[in-house]
């Protein structure tokens, strides 16, 4: 009876049933008891699991939330208290085809910062990467002051052009500043918070382009041209676009994550003119900021939330973004030690320090590596963690596919339900290491938007380069369309908006 219990839960519960673990007939060395301690141990694991598990009910509620978030979001006067702030781009067109010429462009707020000359050839419809640079910003930098960040960025542009011959031309310049900015123009751009591990001081509430202009100035031996403020979602559509023409979406999942998306103008009441469509960024990642995901939050989201350098700020990308994702599973996994349910119940010292757990172990578990990432955290294991480890890794991201996929879907039945369409086809810009290095992250993620918006048939175009090359693009497709539209004065007044 007992045996048949164990095999039950095994193939129900667990992919990877934790039967058979030489741990526990060590622990326990009558058959008997084993039994009943692995029993013990998958009902152990399943509990911590649980909460991760989301239903599809669930998602669906998760999806129409978002939805009523992103309408109080576009709203004149509801929007400065919403968590999903809706951005205006300035972006009114994708691109047409026509767009050519040189450009620069600058990459911040992913993994590494990025200088890049682009060429954008009407002739072959591509955007080529002629060359480009990495360099590292120091920690010291991330939290120094605003001035230290933007002379580094301008240092790092200067020995750039010193290097590619370029110093003498003045190019225009794209830069994608992958951090939630109010948009006045498409070069006047206010940071509204930092985010994803940036604290520099005396740079919120202040102009972007001002900055880097000013910093460009202190340098004194080089010019830039004309500048175009993205953020790295409308870098990724606009990329993406040139290649496909019908390419609306923009989705970034990597360090962190977020989507734009064409909006009808006469739905984004902040900005002046009723016709044609601009670009929104949404900022999905602040979706729960005002409390609305508590019922979907781990002990371990809490936690990872309160030890942030920015607690109770972008809930929803905490819960999804590569920048998380790790520390989560090490979370889970120090308190399944701790309860003696994993590695003989010893953490080591390294499992205990933030951040030691990367989220690029938990792509490398699910393909089935261990040993290396096990044994330098320190740790000792059976099969039967083994197998506890992986089912937590994919327990962990396929909760991050699917709150992603639900985010999707409100964005792409926006669409729909906005052109009175039965049915929407379109294409997904997307980019981020989440998304392109785990091994079923985007398949979990396209199965499920699927089931959340029936009616939408969504192409995704993995973008190559799209923070760098779609800055450019956006450049170039400014360049075309002269005349900017300007944001309308509002006020904080709480005011019933629909759309
Ligand atoms: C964060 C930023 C957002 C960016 C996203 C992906 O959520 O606030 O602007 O697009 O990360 O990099």
């Amino acid at each position: 009876m007992c045996v048949l219990v164990v095999l039950y839960l095994s193939v129900s519960t667990f992919p990877v049933g934790l039967v058979g673990s030489g741990w526990v007939q060590t622990l326990c060395p009558s058959s008997r008891l084993s039994v009943h301690y692995v029993t013990f141990c998958l009902i152990q694991v399943k509990r911590f699991l649980e909460p991760f598990r989301l239903s599809q009910k669930t998602l669906q509620d998760i999806s129409s939330r978002l939805t009523q978030d992103m309408i109080k979001g576009l709203g004149r006067h509801s929007h400065h208290k919403a968590p999903v702030k809706m951005l205006p781009t300035f972006v009114r067109a994708t691109p047409d085809g026509t767009e050519k010429g040189d450009f620069l462009a600058l990459d911040l707020g992913g993994t590494n910062f990025r200088v890049l000359h682009v060429r954008v050839n009407e002739d072959e419809k591509s955007v080529l990467k002629m060359d480009s640079e990495i360099c590292a910003i120091p920690q010291e930098i991330m939290t120094g002051t605003g001035e230290q960040l933007f002379d580094h960025i301008a240092a790092c542009l200067g020995t750039f052009l010193e290097k590619q011959g370029l110093k003498e031309q003045v190019l225009p310049l794209g830069f994608t500043f992958s951090f939630p900015c109010e948009q006045k123009e498409i070069d006047k751009s206010i940071l509204i918070r930092w985010t994803k591990g940036f604290n520099c001081s005396g740079v919120e509430g202040r102009d972007v382009v001002q900055l880097l202009k000013e910093a460009v100035r202190r340098q004194g031996d080089y010019e830039i041209g004309t500048v175009a403020m993205v953020n790295d979602t409308v870098g990724t559509m606009m990329s993406c676009g040139y290649r496909d023409q019908s390419c609306e979406i923009g989705m970034i999942i990597g360090t962190g994550t977020n989507a734009c998306y064409m909006e009808e103008m006469c739905n984004v009441k902040r900005v002046e003119g009723e016709g044609g469509r601009m670009c929104i960024n949404t900022e999905w990642g602040g979706f729960g900021d005002d409390g609305s995901l508590r019922d979907i939050q781990t002990q371990f989201d809490l936690e990872v939330d309160r030890s942030s350098i920015n607690p109770g700020v972008h809930i929803f990308e905490k819960m999804i973004s590569g920048m998380y994702l790790g520390e989560i599973v090490r979370l889970l996994l120090v308190k399944m030690t701790e309860d003696k349910i994993l590695f003989s119940g010893k953490v080591s010292e390294k499992l205990r320090t933030s951040g030691a757990f990367l989220t690029k172990f938990i792509s490398e578990i699910e393909h089935g590596s261990f040993q290396r990432i096990l044994s330098d955290l320190g740790l000792q294991w059976s099969t039967a963690d083994l197998r506890a480890v992986h089912l937590i890794c994919d327990t962990v991201s396929s909760r991050s596919a699917q709150l992603c996929a639900a985010a999707l879907a409100a964005v792409a039945n926006r669409i729909r339900t906005n052109r009175g369409l039965d049915h929407l086809d379109t294409t997904v810009g997307v980019d981020g290491t989440v998304f392109k290095k785990h091994p079923t992250f985007s398949a979990e993620l396209r199965s499920m938007v699927h089931k959340l918006a029936p009616k939408c048939t969504l192409k995704f175009i993995v973008s190559e380069d799209g923070s760098g090359k779609g800055a450019a693009m956006v450049t170039a497709v400014a360049q075309r369309i002269a005349a900017q539209s300007h944001l309308i004065d509002d006020s904080d007044e709480d005011e019933l908006e629909e759309n």
